[in-house]
């Protein structure tokens, strides 16, 4: 059995969990929102046609904040098609996904939905085919309270009070050749700036996200965001990353080791932040919006073959391994190991489309990564702890050196809780964790979750939802302040301790 040591301290805190590390992202496309989350001719679907069983995973899941309504489609929409009675709107092109968009769902929908399912709204504007006056409007209709033309008609749709929408995405991966209205670092820097100082005049409460890179592979990645932080420093208040990962060549070993590159690429653009901030001599932090980021290859060889110009197609439908859930996991640690800059996380997607929620015509159901982010999203709040890791290493084949043991400390002071998150991303062996906990000396364990199974391409379907799902017979004890845990192999672990009363 291997062994590693993990060292925190209570006094050396890294920073405040920010629970919008919990967000999610609907975007119009595949099943999402069409037989996701909106289905009003389902057994399933309440007054609105809103999904029930869909709501009650979402709120089971507790995702705080919901990206909408893309993703490469908000680079091609017109948000007026989407309100006001449902019989006038149109149907569209939708080129981003080669589909037909009828607009049943648009944003007045998505606010109903996301207070249904106890989340807020984070919206983004088209800055790939519109610009600065569109993102204007669609603010004003949103956010304005008084009497104007896009206020009034949001009230003449019968939304009397504003929506007051407080975090804004400015485009999407503007730097992607894919992109409708692609443009070069120095074109999006300005238009994301003055549409970013247009709409703070319009509304000042509200919070302004820039594209950064869609991956860290991008060739541009770094030279865009110096040049994009250069000129919006005063404007935005986060930069956005992108990252999807998949195991394309069958090596569980690298694809587990993939949170090293994650963990490279926030502390790069931290870096290119920092940069821009001491050259600006400036005061306040640019911070880090991750708002997609997920496990995405399976469906894409079946993607290829769709037909085109259909609605709601089977798109971008990931079945989920085992050994995704664990990357998944080893993902979620990632940024809380950085959660004094990481503030906003959006897994891609929420239901459907690379989700961790299914549906189909007999019921909604649990995809493997739905759990460690439910044990992240319930358990993982407070302070994250300075989480020192002493594990034995592995050679990843596209990553490098890789730590066999992921893990941090999350303390939750207002629940006197105290939460161990950890992955033991080793194939074949078990391994013993010790950590000094005597400076929480009253504080007992109350459970160790885990999420272990010898089949790393075991799923979950329709047919055997339930296939893997956590149990809580993880193995750890408390010595006199010392916790020592057998972590299995290929396994996820929540550890929970809490103050007991006297
Ligand atoms: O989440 C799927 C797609 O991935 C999004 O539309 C786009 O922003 C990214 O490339």
């Amino acid at each position: 059995m291997k062994k590693a040591q993990v060292i925190i301290d209570k006094e050396f805190i890294l920073g405040d969990v920010d629970k919008r590390l919990y967000g999610s992202f609907i975007e119009h496309l595949g099943r999402a929102v069409y037989e996701g989350i909106y289905q009003p001719e389902s057994a399933f679907a309440d007054e609105n046609g809103f999904r029930k069983d869909t709501i009650e995973l979402v709120k089971e899941l507790n995702v705080p904040i919901i990206r909408y309504p893309g993703g490469n489609f908000v680079s091609g929409y017109c948000w007026e098609d989407g309100v006001g009675p449902k019989e006038k709107r149109p149907s569209r092109v939708d080129l981003a996904w080669s589909v037909i968009e009828t607009n049943q769902f648009g944003l007045n929908e998505f606010v109903d939905w996301t207070k249904a399912v106890n989340s807020q709204v984070m919206m983004a504007v088209n800055l790939g085919t519109r610009g600065v006056e569109d993102a204007k409007n669609l603010l004003e209709y949103c956010n304005f309270s008084g009497n104007s033309k896009y206020s009034d008609l949001r009230k003449s749709h019968g939304y009397e009070k504003p929506h007051n929408i407080k975090t804004w995405c400015l485009g999407n991966e503007m730097d992607g050749p894919w992109q409708m209205g692609h443009k070069t670092a120095e074109e999006y820097a300005r238009l994301a700036h003055e549409t970013g100082r247009v709409m703070k005049m319009m509304d000042p409460n509200i919070e302004l996200v820039a594209c950064g890179s869609s991956s860290s592979s991008m060739p541009t990645f770094g030279s865009w965001e110096a040049t994009l932080i250069d000129e919006c420093y005063d404007t935005i208040d986060y930069v956005s990353m992108h990252q999807y990962y998949g195991n394309r060549d069958n090596d569980s070993a690298n694809f587990l080791a993939s949170s090293v590159d994650l963990d490279q690429f926030i502390t790069n653009v931290i870096a290119i932040c920092d940069y821009v901030k001491g050259k600006k001599h400036g005061k306040k932090n640019i911070n880090i919006s991750l708002d997609e980021w997920n496990v995405w290859y399976h469906s894409n060889e079946a993607d290829e073959k769709l037909e085109k110009w259909v609605q709601k197609p089977h798109q971008l439908e990931d079945v989920y391994n085992f050994e995704d859930a664990l990357l998944v996991g080893s993902m979620l640690i990632t940024m809380l190991r950085h959660a004094d800059r990481v503030k906003i996380g959006c897994m891609a997607q929420l239901v459907n489309v690379i989700a961790p929620i299914m549906t189909s015509d007999t019921g909604a159901w649990k995809q493997t990564i739905f759990y460690p982010f439910y044990h992240c999203s319930r358990y993982g709040h407070g302070t994250v702890l300075n989480t020192i890791v002493k594990s034995p290493v592995y050679e990843a084949k596209q990553y490098g050196e890789a730590a066999f043991l992921d893990c941090v400390v999350v303390n939750n002071e207002e629940e006197e809780e105290l939460v161990i998150f950890a992955v033991n991303k080793d194939l074949e062996e078990d391994m013993e964790v010790t950590l000094d906990l005597r400076q929480f000396s009253d504080y007992q364990i109350v459970e160790h979750i885990v999420m272990q199974d010898e089949d790393l391409k075991a799923v979950n379907t329709e047919s055997n939802p339930d296939r893997i799902k956590p149990a809580n017979d993880g193995y750890s004890k408390l010595n006199s302040g010392r916790l020592s845990s057998k972590l299995q192999s290929k396994s996820w672990n929540v550890i929970r301790l809490k103050k007991q009363c006297k």
